[in-house]
């Protein structure tokens, strides 16, 4: 199966490449979600995977974080292939990314600083106060600073994201993964959310792969855009690259507005029955 994923960066400079997904294909149940996604991010870039709902972000996410198994491919990151099965290989990489997840994923029960060095007390034996502080240092990198004790009910969405951010660059990740970083907030959050990703490269030099939906928030942190679409990645390329897109296909997902994803049934049963085929009961007939 032949895509333009592979054939985009002719002439770009050879930055060593730190994921690379060969044939991906995954299931839920007899249902193809992924149907061989070809994908490689380069060291240092700003990786945006952006798609409709529905489209398979974030199983290909929870694919590269190793959290499910595909149906068959490979998935390579920093010189590990995490597709093999080799768990202490798995353990070994996860010590090097770091996650944001798309809800925060905060535990209620604890202060902002303990959820912060979660990882740090999960991988390491560093000292109590020596975590505090470097948990310290990070929440005033993602401009928490002052917010230690306080629980996540005391936050507002843009802090609970904020103090994800904060966890998952704890242990200096090499890649950052986001799952929908500015999902559920005002647009004025949304666009500090995208400024803190951009800050938070620039800084601390990491890869950084994020999965969006939403267009504004793609155009502006993406070094390159991957586009997800049925399945398989239909093209990548910088955020001009995919605006002058000749693809009607392409330009279909860039002119949806937001609303189609959410209130409109109609366009949504369209998009399942172009995706998945007809419904049974319509092939009956
Ligand atoms: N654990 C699961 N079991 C069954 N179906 C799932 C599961 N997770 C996601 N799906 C389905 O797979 C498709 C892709 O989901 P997802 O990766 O969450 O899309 P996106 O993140 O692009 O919105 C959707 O149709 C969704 O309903
Ligand atoms: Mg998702």
């Amino acid at each position: 199966m032949h895509t333009d994923a592979t054939n985009t960066d002719d002439a770009a400079p050879a930055n060593e490449t730190v994921i690379s997904v060969r044939e991906l294909v995954t299931h839920y149940g007899p249902r193809p979600i992924l149907k061989s996604v070809e994908l490689d991010v380069r060291d240092g870039e700003i990786l945006v995977i952006m798609g409709g709902s529905g489209s398979g972000k974030s199983t290909l996410l929870r694919h590269m974080l190793g959290l499910e198994a595909p149906t068959s491919g490979t998935i390579r990151i920093l010189e590990t292939d995490i597709t093999a099965g080799d768990a202490r290989a798995l353990a070994e990489l996860r010590r090097r990314i770091g996650v944001a997840f798309q809800s925060g994923a905060l535990f209620s029960s604890m202060t902002v600083v303990e959820n912060i060095v979660l990882p740090l007390v999960e991988h390491t034996d560093l000292d109590p106060v020596t975590m505090k502080i470097m948990a310290r240092l990070k929440l005033e990198v993602v401009g928490l600073a002052g917010f230690e004790e306080l629980r996540p009910s005391e936050l507002s969405g843009g802090m609970i994201k904020r103090a994800a951010f904060a966890r998952a660059i704890i242990m200096d990740p090499k890649i950052l993964f986001c799952d929908e970083p500015s999902a559920g907030l005002d647009p004025a959050v949304a666009s500090a959310i995208d400024d803190l990703i951009l800050d938070l490269r620039a800084a601390m030099g990491m890869t950084v792969v994020v999965v969006t939906h939403e267009l504004e928030s793609a155009f502006k942190i993406a070094d390159r855009i991957a586009v997800l679409d049925n399945g398989q990645i239909l093209f990548v390329g910088t955020v001009e690259e995919v605006r002058g897109h000749p693809s009607e296909r392409i330009q279909n997902l860039l002119n949806r507005r937001p609303e189609d994803d959410t209130i409109d049934p109609d366009a949504y049963l369209d998009r399942l029955t172009r995706e998945y085929g007809p419904h049974p009961d319509e092939r009956r007939r």
